[in-house]
């Protein structure tokens, strides 16, 4: 387990080095985030309209949220919010219901708030992604979902070759190219929920859009009730 001084530090490295990427960081992935994103809003849309997004970055999937959401997002990288507020002001987007640096492992929200937790593209970042996994499910409603996206590092063939291909770019910015979805399953099955699906998106199924769905009550798994 990391210690509380390594993780505080990597925190602030974290939050510098998206502070860096801020200005560029639409331009860079907008294209390639887009199907994973999109499939994640659809997902949690399906759950109710209460939804935490957890490193929401520039806010690149904001717009795609339907109006009748009730969305917060949060992030540590307050230049990264920044940049969310800016979309929220021009597009007006009222489905947008607040913005605020927070982060992945100390979500400052009562428990059961949500319908659904969406987190994409972030939790490899996390130094201890249980414990992120862990704030997700206290905050998730009864029968709500965690709905995560990310790269889970290729077995081989054509998606090894596109990881070779952006990897420069996927190393920028943090992610991780052996995280693999085992450790999401055996953290689901300890906390009470089902992995209900693992499909992979375009570009060329690089990335994986990931549903975990609570059944702590129907396991037995008492909810975290702080
Ligand atoms: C690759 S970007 C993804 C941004 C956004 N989800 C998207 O789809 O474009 C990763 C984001 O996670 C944020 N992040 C990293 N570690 C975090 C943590 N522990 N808590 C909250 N946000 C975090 C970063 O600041 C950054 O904005």
């Amino acid at each position: 387990m990391a210690r509380v001084d390594d993780v505080d530090s990597d925190r602030i490295k974290m939050s510098k080095a998206y502070g860096r990427w801020a200005p560029i960081y639409d331009a860079v992935y907008v294209r390639i985030l887009k199907p994973g994103q999109l499939e994640a809003v659809r997902l949690a849309m399906a759950c109710g309209p209460r939804i935490l997004e957890v490193g929401v970055g520039t806010g690149l999937s904001l717009g795609y949220y339907p109006a009748q959401a009730e969305l917060i997002g949060v992030d540590l990288s307050k230049a990264m919010l920044d940049k969310a507020a800016e979309k929220v002001a021009a597009q007006g987007l009222r489905q947008v219901k607040g913005l605020a640096v927070m982060d992945a492992c100390r979500l400052g929200f009562p428990a059961a708030r949500f319908d659904a937790v969406v987190s994409q593209y972030v939790i490899t970042l996390v130094p201890d992604p249980e414990a992120a996994l862990d704030e997700f499910a206290r905050v998730v409603r009864p029968g709500g979902e965690i709905v995560l996206v990310n790269h889970l590092g290729a077995d081989g063939g054509v998606v090894a070759a596109f990881e070779d291909l952006i990897s420069p770019l996927a190393r920028k910015v943090g992610w991780s190219t052996d995280f693999r979805l085992a450790r999401i399953r055996a953290w689901a099955e300890r906390a009470g929920f089902r992995l209900v699906s693992a499909r992979k998106v375009a570009p060329v199924g690089f990335f994986t859009v990931i549903r975990l769905k609570d059944e702590r009550a129907a396991q037995g798994i008492a909810a975290s009730a702080a």
